[in-house]
């Protein structure tokens, strides 16, 4: 039985949070992507979401809460994790912290932290409130594919391992959150960039934060954005100026919509170059891009100097170019 794409009625919500409490999947929508929820405290649950992912068991899963004190039940938390937790929650930051002993260890890879955040999704806030248990949720795609924003992309991707989809329209964010590992607080490390920046989080820590390196040493996974290729499209993707002159079978995305006549192997990510529309789009482009049926695909460079969500984008643009 393929997924069904549940619009949010109230009677509707209702039935998702149930089958989530009874341990069942539940594709729902955050400010930044899909995710595939289960419930966190349930292990068969949450071995349903590797299985439905074909994702591998080392890779820990974040937990999705209401609120802070929800979070404090599941992780250590320490003075400067409140504090961000109290600024910057409901939204797209993810802290890592020692988890508390009733978090299972399917859902941290046997790891002794534990991955939160607070959605500001208004559907996924709905759907916590009802279930009354934490998420575990990682993105709602095959894994090292392209991350679903729209109902549409999880059935794309999992249309024939999971029952639920929850219609939450597009994702207004597009990128997922920042991880930022805060176990030890002295040292904050950023182990992947999204819309709230390391400088945000440095000016209000008042504390330098650190980037965890671009690989992890020998093998070992510290966050998703350690594996070279992930986010990927199956068509060659490029970091190449699309204006040059493109092979035949060679698609173009612009980050703005070129001046002059465009065809079907001509993409674009905002009208006028805004950041926070080019993420709202990215992922949407790549997967139109890849099912276009090109040979190759360049796409235009991100200005990373500008800092803020350019650094985020850039992140997932290398990744997604990375060949192997
Ligand atoms: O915006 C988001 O974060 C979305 C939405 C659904 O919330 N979720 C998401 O999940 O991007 P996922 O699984 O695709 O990426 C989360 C990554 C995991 O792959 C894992 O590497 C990292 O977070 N992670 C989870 N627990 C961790 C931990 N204890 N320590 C370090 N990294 C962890
Ligand atoms: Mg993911």
């Amino acid at each position: 039985m393929p997924a069904r794409i549940h619009p949010p009625t109230p009677t509707n919500l209702r039935r998702l949070a149930a089958a989530l409490r009874r341990g069942e999947l539940v594709a729902v929508p955050t400010e930044t992507v899909y995710g595939l929820a289960a419930h966190a405290l349930d292990p068969r649950a949450c071995r349903a979401i590797f299985r439905a992912k074909g994702r591998p068991a080392r890779d820990p899963l974040i937990v999705h809460v209401l609120d802070l004190a929800h979070a404090e039940r599941l992780a250590v938390f320490n003075p400067a994790a409140r504090r961000l937790a109290r600024r910057f929650w409901p939204g797209p930051l993810t802290l890592v912290l020692p988890k508390q002993p009733c978090v299972p260890g399917v859902v941290t890879a046997g790891g002794a932290t534990v991955a939160l955040r607070a959605p500001a999704h208004p559907l996924a806030r709905r759907l916590l409130r009802l279930a009354k248990i934490p998420l575990a949720a990682p993105s709602a795609n095959l894994f090292g594919y392209i991350s679903p924003t729209e109902a549409a992309h999880v059935v794309d991707g999992l249309g024939r391992r999971i029952r639920h989809v929850l219609d939450g329209g597009a994702c207004p964010v597009g990128v997922e959150s920042t991880i930022l590992d805060l176990t030890n607080p002295a040292r904050p490390r950023i182990l992947r960039p999204g819309a709230v920046t390391a400088a945000t989080l440095a000016k209000f820590l008042g504390r330098p934060v650190g980037q965890a390196p671009r690989q992890a040493a020998k093998g070992r996974l510290l966050a998703p954005g350690m594996l070279a290729r992930h986010y990927s499209p199956r068509t060659p993707l490029v970091i190449r100026n699309p204006r040059g002159r493109r092979p035949h079978g060679v698609a173009g995305i612009f980050l703005r919509k070129p001046a002059g006549p465009t065809g079907r192997d001509i993409y674009w990510l905002s009208e006028r170059g805004a950041l926070a529309e080019i993420a709202r789009n990215l992922y949407r482009v790549l997967r139109a891009a890849d099912q276009g049926g090109h040979r190759q695909i360049w796409i235009e460079a991100l200005p990373v100097a500008a800092g803020g969500l350019a650094v985020a984008l850039h992140d997932r643009l290398r990744r997604a170019a990375a060949s192997g």
